[in-house]
């Protein structure tokens, strides 16, 4: 789906292709390097393309999660997920969603274009409760979050162990649809 940004520009928003598999592995390596609020250390997402293709592949079969891209000017400069937190009947009415974008591109409501559309997934699958891991120091993602109606329900401390050996915690968001 198309977009209209604050700067009046387009992004698309869509299902992730077989053909976006080494933008994505691109994005994610690149993502990594530019802030500490993802989940793994520089260098530390390794995959081949082959991999990566058959990840996709089964993410499109999957009637339990979807990946989505974000394209702006030709590029693929986003990606988000969205899926079931378990897949047995008592937990099908909660999913969980996840967001990495090229600092380049952040601020610009990319975002929240790509949380939109996670969120239509949900609805389509009669999920009623969205939940996301997010790292209590960044005041970016929250922001989007909270905007979005996500509230802090509880906070796992030290989550993430970085390199020079500091921790940081994670705030566990819900929000209710
Ligand atoms: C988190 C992320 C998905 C948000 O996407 P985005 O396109 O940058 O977000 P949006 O532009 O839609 O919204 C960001 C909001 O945060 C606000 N914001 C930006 N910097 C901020 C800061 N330092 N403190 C508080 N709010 C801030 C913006 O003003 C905007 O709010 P508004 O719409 O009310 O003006 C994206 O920044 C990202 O992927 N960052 C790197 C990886 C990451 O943190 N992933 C999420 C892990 S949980």
């Amino acid at each position: 789906m198309e977009y209209k940004l604050r700067n009046g520009k387009i992004v698309t928003i869509r299902k992730t292709r077989v053909e976006d598999a080494q933008e994505i592995i691109n994005v994610i390596s690149t993502a990594d390097t530019e802030t500490l609020f993802l989940a793994r250390n520089p260098g530390e997402f390794q995959t081949t393309l082959e991999k990566e293709i058959s990840i996709i592949e089964s993410v499109l079969k999957s009637q339990n999660s979807s990946w989505f891209v974000a394209e702006y000017e030709g590029e693929v400069v986003g990606q988000c997920s969205v899926g079931l937190v378990r897949n047995s009947q008592r937990y099908k009415h909660r999913a969980e969603v996840a967001f990495v974008l090229l600092e380049k591109y952040c601020n610009m409501g990319i975002g929240g274009k790509m949380m939109e559309e996670c969120l239509k997934w949900c609805v389509e699958n009669n999920v009623t409760q969205v939940e996301l891991d997010v790292v209590a120091t960044n005041q970016r993602a929250l922001t989007m979050y909270k905007n979005f109606g996500f509230e802090v329900v509880g906070t796992m401390p030290k989550a993430l162990k970085y390199l020079d050996g500091t921790f940081a915690d994670e705030y566990k968001m819900v929000k209710f649809l």
